[in-house]
């Protein structure tokens, strides 16, 4: 897939603008400050109606203004697409080919990956933070799991909401309960597969960018202990025996203390933790090699290449590992979008940021006084 235009307005400090992108690599240049990531956020915002570093969505509306909106161009291999997000009093309003949609025919339509320093937290955060993570991910390549995902979500409400008061007795639990057996197994069973397949992805990417001598692995924490290769109706009944076992607690406590919002996943780097044992290099390399892997998760599941953003690709990474990454991505066919505050050795359309205003190459030549910019 590719984005060959964007079009923003009051989008954090950016001046309203209109540009253009090459289908393989855009870099944005700046000083700290400017808005590098604002406009990467805004490409990302466009493809998924959310921001890659808030979940507080009125951030992203210029201070000065009361709502926020873009659109976008792309193309997959069928066809010429758009997408639009308007963002105003809390509200949010999604575009497909200029016709309004809900969120979830909005959803999946334009597939996106991106790397920001702050996702380093998907290693060294909570368990919350690589379950939203994985289940984003598995959502963006599974249409399927999102709205497992979704039921799931109501069901243990709606199970949390009796155990709190004390309804247990009630029949619709016991209807209840099987439909969030029924979903939580699911889930769990397509955790399982995901984590199996890009496992080794990660293994292969890690070495191939990083380091060629460690083993790097990615284990899904299940509730229910080890599970191997399991089928779902194994999975319900596993659930269901784990229930008979605690219920007795989850009455006192008035909540669910089983299904797989208790999961998580943990990244073994020679078979130790990666959390607490790779220096902090390492933890970079595995992070970004994660990200590298869910492209290649979504290239098998959706036969398209997603678009990828790197934020801040030269303060992040040493000289070594940046190198290793640029090469990797010259040879795939990977529309990405850069930030950086120096210049990359790479062929690539820049674009130029001063204080939220953005010049194509082009303009800056003129800005510069017509072509002299010598250094590229
Ligand atoms: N909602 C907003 N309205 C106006 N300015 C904002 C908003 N959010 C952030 N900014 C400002 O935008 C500037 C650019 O931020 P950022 O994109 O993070 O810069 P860079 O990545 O180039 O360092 C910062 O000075 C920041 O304070
Ligand atoms: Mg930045």
């Amino acid at each position: 897939m590719q984005i060959s235009e964007i079009n923003y307005v009051n989008f954090r400090n950016l001046k309203d603008n209109n540009l253009k992108f090459s289908s393989k690599f855009n870099l944005f240049l700046g000083k700290n400050g400017q808005g590098k990531t604002s406009i990467l956020e805004a490409v990302y915002f466009s493809a998924t109606g959310k921001s890659f570093r808030t979940p507080r969505q009125n951030e992203i509306i210029n201070h000065s203004r009361e709502r926020t909106g873009s659109f976008v161009v792309f193309e997959d291999s069928i066809s010429k697409k758009t997408l639009s997000v308007k963002l105003g009093k809390g509200k949010k309003e999604y575009s497909y080919n200029k016709k309004r949609v809900k969120y979830d025919d909005f959803h999946g339509k334009l597939n996106i990956v991106s790397f920001i320093p702050e996702d380093i937290s998907l290693l060294t955060g909570a368990p919350g933070v690589r379950r939203s993570f994985f289940d984003y991910e598995i959502s963006q390549a599974n249409k399927e799991y999102y709205q497992d995902l979704k039921n799931y979500t109501k069901l243990l409400k709606f199970r949390n909401k009796y155990l709190k008061e004390k309804k247990h007795n009630d029949p619709m639990f016991d209807i209840y309960q099987n439909e969030f057996i029924k979903f939580g197994a699911r889930i769990i069973k397509k955790r399982l597969d995901y984590v199996r397949n890009i496992s080794i992805l990660l293994n292969l990417n890690y070495r191939k960018l990083f380091d060629d001598k460690k083993e790097l692995r990615l284990k899904y924490s299940c509730f229910l202990g080890e599970l191997k290769k399991v089928e779902t109706a194994q999975i319900e009944k596993l659930i269901q025996e784990k229930i008979n076992q605690v219920f007795w607690q989850e009455k006192r406590y008035g909540f669910s203390l089983v299904g797989p919002q208790k999961d998580d996943f943990i990244f073994l780097l020679n078979d130790k933790e990666a959390k607490s044992y790779a220096s902090q290099g390492e933890k970079k390399s595995i992070v970004f090699s994660i990200k590298l892997s869910e492209i290649d998760m979504i290239i098998k599941e959706k036969k398209e290449s997603p678009i990828f953003i790197i934020d801040d690709i030269s303060s992040y990474f040493d000289s070594l590992r940046k190198e290793s990454i640029i090469k990797y991505f010259k040879k795939r066919d990977i529309q990405l979008f850069i930030s950086s505050t120096t210049d990359l050795n790479m062929a690539s359309k820049n674009f130029y940021i001063e204080k939220g205003d953005i010049y194509e190459e082009y303009d800056q030549c003129k800005k510069d006084n017509r072509g002299s910019r010598d250094q590229k």
